[in-house]
């Protein structure tokens, strides 16, 4: 008989599910006990397919402290894996994996004071674990977290994430001020518009957060977005001279693909 492989996927239970708009929403899952995870980490996570499990890369989207774990979700109409799991009920079961890894993590950036968190879409997924870390206000003075989306509408989870931080009974006295959150949207009517590129080459970012532009000798920064988005701003901050780190090589700024399909 075939042994059990111990890094299979565990079956967990949906609690919640919440949708946002017709292309994303989120959802909630019971969090095995000897699950652990650094905040911004992502795991793979899915559903049984035919034969075998669909599983892709998910960031988790609330704090370790947390009893459950939390995802932000695109719902794509022929995705093999969001046209089924958009569809998920409180007690239905999804596939958790074992080993949660990633870059977007306070390892490995080395220290600075203020730390920017740029986001595109379901990209804020991560930020949403890592701005409900003690530690993120501990080592920082200033937080600047951005969301830009197409739609206006896509900019409810972060409005709804950010309230709720600063009303957290554990964190919201640490966050204070220290938390600024900026949104804009690129095809929509918006105060704020333009993609979080143009926002920067402007310095319209600065001006909205009264700060001064990018500069490595205080500044790290998270990048998670698309393919073009975490490219495109990857060759900015190089530009301002920042240079990438990873968990092996602390340095200035980390990137991340946010999962699409
Ligand atoms: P835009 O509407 O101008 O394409 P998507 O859903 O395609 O991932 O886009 C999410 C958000 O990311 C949109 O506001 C989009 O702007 C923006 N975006 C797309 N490509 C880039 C890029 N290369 N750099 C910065 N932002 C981008």
């Amino acid at each position: 008989m075939a042994g059990k492989n111990p890094n299979a996927p565990t079956e967990e239970t949906v609690l919640a599910v919440k949708h946002y708009t017709d292309k994303t929403f989120s959802f909630s899952l019971t969090r095995p006990a000897s699950f652990r995870f650094r905040s911004g980490e992502f795991i793979m996570l899915g559903l049984m397919g035919e034969k075998k499990p669909i599983l892709r890369a998910y960031s988790i989207a609330s704090p370790s402290w947390d009893e459950k774990l939390d995802f932000y979700s695109i719902k794509v109409q022929d995705g093999p894996l969001t046209s089924k799991l958009q569809k998920i009920k409180i007690g239905d079961k999804v596939l958790l994996g074992k080993k949660p890894v990633g870059t977007l993590v306070l390892d490995a950036l080395l220290p600075g004071k203020r730390l920017f968190m740029f986001s595109t879409g379901t990209g804020i997924a991560p930020f949403a674990s890592l701005i409900k870390d003690p530690d993120v206000y501990e080592n920082f003075d200033e937080v600047i977290l951005t969301n830009t989306c197409r739609e206006a509408g896509e900019l409810a989870y972060g409005k709804e994430l950010v309230d709720s931080v600063r009303n957290d009974p554990l964190v919201g006295e640490m966050v204070g001020d220290k938390l600024k959150f900026i949104t804009s949207t690129t095809r929509d009517d918006y105060p704020v518009k333009g993609r979080i590129t143009t926002l920067i080459e402007t310095g319209e970012l600065f001006d909205l957060i009264e700060g001064e532009p990018l500069n490595p000798e205080t500044d790290r920064v998270m990048i998670c977005g698309s393919m073009d988005m975490t490219l495109d701003t990857k060759a900015l901050m190089e530009k301002a001279g920042l240079q990438e780190g990873s968990n092996s090589n602390p340095a200035d700024f980390v990137i991340e693909k946010a999962f699409v399909g």
